[in-house]
């Protein structure tokens, strides 16, 4: 029999049962939604609207079922629709009479808002460990890279060289950010709306702050209304994981290019490769565009949302039980990959040969020729011009700016002499970009620094 029955005079139908019904997934909720219980049963005894001994008997009642739920021993059904009517539905059934009092002063619009926050507080601190720990095996890599060269490109064509560790640190960077946004959201989301009962909060004399307190949230939604109509928190997080994968998409874009013959940049362990069915030769790096591809399931799930509750007037609308399962899915792909990027770029092999090699060949030292002329009282624009010149001088000839004469580049330039072929090696082109945030040892070494000080906060 349905809790809600006394006010029908017949049956739902078994679809409307299965359209529903939330259980098969909201189940995830167990832990959040009796801890909320036991707070709110707590709450309610102290303020004098249930008994000291009722308020026992539920808190009891609760953690026994906690357990049998955690031992396997409870089968939810679909005739309790959800997580919050299954528990109340277990307690009464253990408890009697006092179970039937937990839901004094509370509504389930209340409680689902409430067992939502305490579930992404919780998982949130889980991604920003997994993030955290994928932070840390980019820096290792990175230190093991100051000296491997490379071409850094835009437009995917060779732009100037720069150092594995630099390289590096840009991923570094973009996850770190995703860390403080994930912190920022966290703080928004940080405030309970338990108390905001259906939508008008209640007239029993609750104390909400008390509530929240024992929850460990740092305050109180403001208004009722918005308490239990409010997914801004959902939304926001969704938009988080779905950077975070846009980083990791971006990031295994490249480990895809730079795993093909055409780079060999870098090479999978076989532990993060698989092989083609039908050809023999073939090492793929699956694991990698699989992270590319999920990004697009985690976007989904933020568009999913964000269309569900674009029509929605206020207060609660059974739509927003569509919020659950793009969240709960974004928040175990978003895991999922974090848990495989970490041990696939630590277990990487470099083939730094191959970096120094397309480094070489792709006049990616041309600013720095451009520059030392500039150095020697070229203006700038001159100097580019000259140095386009010698590029496509070059071009015609098959050969790279190292191999021209001093005699032949004074034909460009009189100003041309020795000491420019210092000035255009790789790694000095690496090493005299000084400035904060450039590719040189000391800078990287900088930006190092800073990220392992993140990592200890
Ligand atoms: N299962 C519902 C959800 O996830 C709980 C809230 C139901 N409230 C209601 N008035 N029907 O949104």
């Amino acid at each position: 029999m349905k809790l809600w029955s006394g006010r029908f005079d017949s049956d739902s139908a078994d679809i409307t049962d299965e359209i529903n019904s939330s259980i098969d997934f909201d189940c995830r909720l167990y832990a959040e939604d009796i801890e909320g219980s036991r707070a709110h049963a707590a709450m309610l005894a102290v303020q004098g609207i249930i008994s000291p001994i009722d308020a026992d008997k539920i808190i009891e009642g609760l953690d026994s079922i906690l357990a049998d739920i955690e031992s396997g021993k409870i089968s939810f059904t679909r005739d309790n629709e959800d997580i919050h009517m299954n528990i109340e539905a277990l307690l009464t059934q253990r408890i009697g009479e006092a179970g039937k009092r937990l839901h004094t002063a509370r509504s389930r619009n209340d409680q689902v808002a409430l067992d939502i926050r305490l579930y992404l507080k919780k998982e949130i601190g889980q991604i920003d460990k997994l993030l955290r720990s994928l932070i840390s095996v980019i820096a290792d890599k990175a230190e093991t890279g100051y000296d491997i060269i490379m071409p850094a490109y835009t437009h995917l064509q060779r732009a100037q060289p720069t150092t594995f560790a630099h390289y590096m640190m840009a991923y570094a960077n973009m996850l770190r950010r995703d860390c403080t946004r994930l912190s920022d959201c966290l703080g928004r989301m940080d405030y309970s709306p338990l108390g905001s009962g259906a939508l008008m909060s209640t007239t029993y004399p609750i104390d909400r702050r008390l509530g929240a307190q024992a929850l460990g949230f740092r305050g109180i939604t403001e208004n009722s209304l918005d308490g239990v109509s409010d997914r801004d928190f959902a939304v926001e997080l969704l938009s988080d994981l779905s950077i975070i994968m846009m980083h990791l998409s971006r990031f295994a874009e490249e480990l895809i290019l730079w795993s093909s013959w055409e780079f060999k940049f870098v090479e999978m362990d076989d532990a993060f490769s698989t092989g083609s069915s039908i050809m023999p030769q073939k090492k793929n790096p699956d694991v990698a565009e699989l992270v590319r591809g999920k990004t697009g399931r985690v976007y989904g799930s933020l568009l999913s949302l964000l269309t569900v509750l674009k029509g929605l007037p206020l207060a609660y609308n059974k739509d927003m039980q569509e919020d659950k399962e793009p969240l709960l899915d974004a928040i175990d792909t978003v895991k999922l990959c974090l848990r495989a990027f970490a041990p696939m770029i630590a277990t990487m092999k470099l083939r730094s040969e191959n970096m120094r090699r397309a480094a070489a060949g792709g006049f990616i030292n041309a600013t720095d020729c451009a520059d030392w002329l500039t150095k020697k009282g070229m203006p700038f624009r001159d100097a580019y011009t000259v140095t386009g010149k010698l590029v496509n001088h070059c071009i015609k000839e098959g050969k790279i700016l190292e191999e021209l004469s001093v005699d032949e580049l004074r034909t460009f330039s009189p100003l041309f002499d020795e000491s420019v072929y210092e000035a255009i090696k790789l790694e000095n082109c690496v090493e005299a970009r000084l400035a904060e945030g450039g590719p040189s040892r000391a800078s990287v070494e900088a930006q190092l620094r800073s990220i392992r000080e993140f990592l200890e906060t």
